[in-house]
């Protein structure tokens, strides 16, 4: 007679996230807006950041978030309600980190001397999707064309957000003193929810 093997004991938790954890819930905020919609980012480029603690931890999360909400976008179709749901998120959601990271980490980093450059890189490139995401949500979805100029508004944010996660938060690192993460990461948690809940979708063309 073969006896049951016991169930292993559950495995206890060490209370510490990893960077694949990080990665999962964040790509798991994005598919609430549209469950049905694949959200397949898959490799995200390298950064020590992810599932970090700290300020610049949450930062990389919510730039996979991010991640997240542009594949589901290029996964839709015309001016299907998915679509609609998901840009509405992606440009509060943008708006809101954008405007937090700006009153937490770079108007910190500005006022070292030695990253004052990269601090107003940065905000000129918020700046500039800004531009772009109002230019989009003034154009019909349902046209073609949409989805080809929100492929190009794609790259230039992964672009913004992979520069940030390798080169400027390297760089703001080494002027930021333990304490000045912890303060920074909790004006960020502040503010984000703040600037996202009073965020609204510009619509502007670009005449260009
Ligand atoms: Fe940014
Ligand atoms: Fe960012």
């Amino acid at each position: 007679m073969t006896t049951t093997p016991k169930s292993r004991a559950p495995t206890k938790s060490i209370g510490k996230r990893t960077a694949a954890d990080a990665k999962a819930s964040a790509v798991a905020k994005a598919k609430k807006i549209a469950p049905a919609v694949p959200a397949q980012i898959g490799s995200t480029p390298r950064t020590k950041f992810r599932g970090k603690e700290d300020i610049f931890g949450r930062l990389v999360e919510d730039h996979d978030r991010h991640r997240a909400l542009l594949a589901m976008i290029s996964a839709t179709h015309g001016d299907s309600k998915d679509r609609k749901k998901l840009f509405k998120e992606l440009v509060l959601e943008i708006h809101g980190h954008a405007a937090a990271e700006e009153q937490a980490l770079w108007s910190s980093v500005m006022r070292h001397p030695k990253t004052t450059e990269d601090a107003g890189h940065a905000v000129g490139e918020h700046k500039e999707m800004d531009k772009l995401l109002a230019d989009l949500a003034a154009r019909d979805m349902a046209k073609s064309g949409w989805l080809r100029r929100f492929s190009k508004v794609k790259d230039e944010y992964l672009h913004h957000i992979r520069e940030e996660e390798q080169e400027q938060f390297l760089h703001a690192q080494k002027h930021l003193t333990p304490d000045d993460l912890r303060h920074l990461k909790q004006v960020f948690e502040e503010r984000k929810s703040v600037e996202k809940a009073n965020a609204v979708v510009k619509k502007k063309i670009r005449l260009k």
